[in-house]
């Protein structure tokens, strides 16, 4: 199989092309990535060298560009994005651009290449937010409530993606899935942000109460969901992805800090309230039972372990997360690709 993966070095884009070509190491995959401050591709450095991998420096909003790469491959995995909340308020420029005209063109590629198949990989946030305290969850049937720029113009991109299989017979699917963590997040989002702080002996900052409640998922569980859908999923389909319930669905951004904060060794002291986000979703939740009943997915890995996993590994790379905290991660593309 020729594979396009947009956005692929991100941090899930990153973490699925490795999985990737473990495991299906005779596929083709071309990476193409603006390199935005997200995109960092010491993350690939383990299979720059490999025949099956090409990376390709450009942006999904680029026409010719993408009308060229799309027909040379079968598939298209969309991972491509700008993913944080925060910066999306502070800025909604980048994000209807990317997320919706990107989007937008890869469509018009794929639609225009032969009907292309196509995977957009999404976000739960686009449902909006759940009250603290209940049992309630997102569904396939929740209708879209996004509050932020960041998951509008993912609903934005979601409602695009449907209206081709729609209305020209796109061959495509969905997944919904709720915040990843593991290794190669930028450590702006709050599981990396936290252990890096932490071993930096730097405080860290819980927006308001801190009583917000995310859905965490391991990201390698991620990429073994996209993997089963390319295989196995219904043309036109949404699949909700998310963590194992047995994981206490209630656990706050304050316990999770608490726990991590037990784990490294360190007092909770280092904790500080800063003021809260606007439009801020309290709790996010996904019933993934129907994506289990049709493709027999089920996450590995519980969160207790996945977040073991996540601070050995911010604790050995510790030269990754440092060049990226002080951007020197931008030099190497410059000494990989232009020398
Ligand atoms: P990320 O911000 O780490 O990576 C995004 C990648 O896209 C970067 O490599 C960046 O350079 C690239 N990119 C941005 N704009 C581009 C453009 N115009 N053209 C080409 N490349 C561009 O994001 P992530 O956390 O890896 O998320 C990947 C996808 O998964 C996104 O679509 C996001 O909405 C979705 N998602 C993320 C999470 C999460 O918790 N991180 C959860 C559910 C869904
Ligand atoms: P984040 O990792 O930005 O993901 P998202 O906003 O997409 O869910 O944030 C996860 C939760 O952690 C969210 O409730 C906001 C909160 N948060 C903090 O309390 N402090 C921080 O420094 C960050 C980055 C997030």
């Amino acid at each position: 199989m020729k594979i396009l993966v947009t956005g692929g070095a991100g941090f899930i884009g990153a973490n699925f092309i490795i999985y990737w070509l473990k495991r299906h190491p005779h596929d083709q995959i071309i990476n193409l990535d603006k390199l935005t401050y997200a995109g960092n591709l010491e993350n690939l450095s383990g299979v720059e060298n490999n025949p099956h991998y090409r990376f390709v420096h450009g942006d999904i909003c680029d026409r010719p560009l993408v009308d060229r790469l799309v027909a040379k491959v079968d598939v298209i995995l969309h991972f491509a994005a700008e993913s944080h909340v925060d910066r999306s308020i502070i800025d909604p420029a980048p994000f209807v651009k990317t997320n919706i005209e990107g989007t937008y063109v890869l469509l018009e590629a794929a639609r225009k290449n032969g009907k292309k198949r196509f995977h957009h990989i999404s976000t739960d946030e686009v449902f909006g937010a759940l009250p603290l305290n209940t049992a309630e969850k997102f569904t396939p049937q929740t209708p879209y409530r996004p509050h932020s720029p960041y998951s509008a113009s993912k609903a934005a991109s979601d409602h695009l993606v449907r209206a081709y299989h729609d209305t020209f017979a796109l061959p495509i699917t969905i997944s919904n899935c709720s915040n990843n963590f593991g290794p190669y997040q930028f450590p702006e989002k709050l599981i990396a942000l936290a252990v890096t702080n932490l071993i930096e002996d730097k405080s860290v900052p819980v927006y308001g109460d801190g009583l917000y409640v995310r859905d965490w998922l391991y990201v390698e569980d991620h990429c073994e969901a996209i993997d089963l859908i390319v295989h196995k999923g219904t043309i036109g389909e949404t699949y909700l992805l998310g963590a194992l319930s047995d994981q206490s669905p209630q656990r706050t951004n304050l316990d999770i800090i608490k726990q991590i904060i037990k784990m490294m060794g360190k007092e909770e002291g280092v904790i500080s309230f800063v003021q809260d986000r606007p439009g801020h979703d309290r709790r996010y939740a996904i019933d993934w039972s129907a994506t289990a009943a049709t493709l027999g997915w089920r996450p590995r890995h519980r969160f207790d372990e996945a977040l073991q996993l996540t601070l050995a590994w911010y604790q050995d790379h510790q030269n990754w997360w440092k060049r990226v905290k002080t951007g020197a991660y931008r030099d190497y593309y410059q000494k990989q690709y232009q020398s």
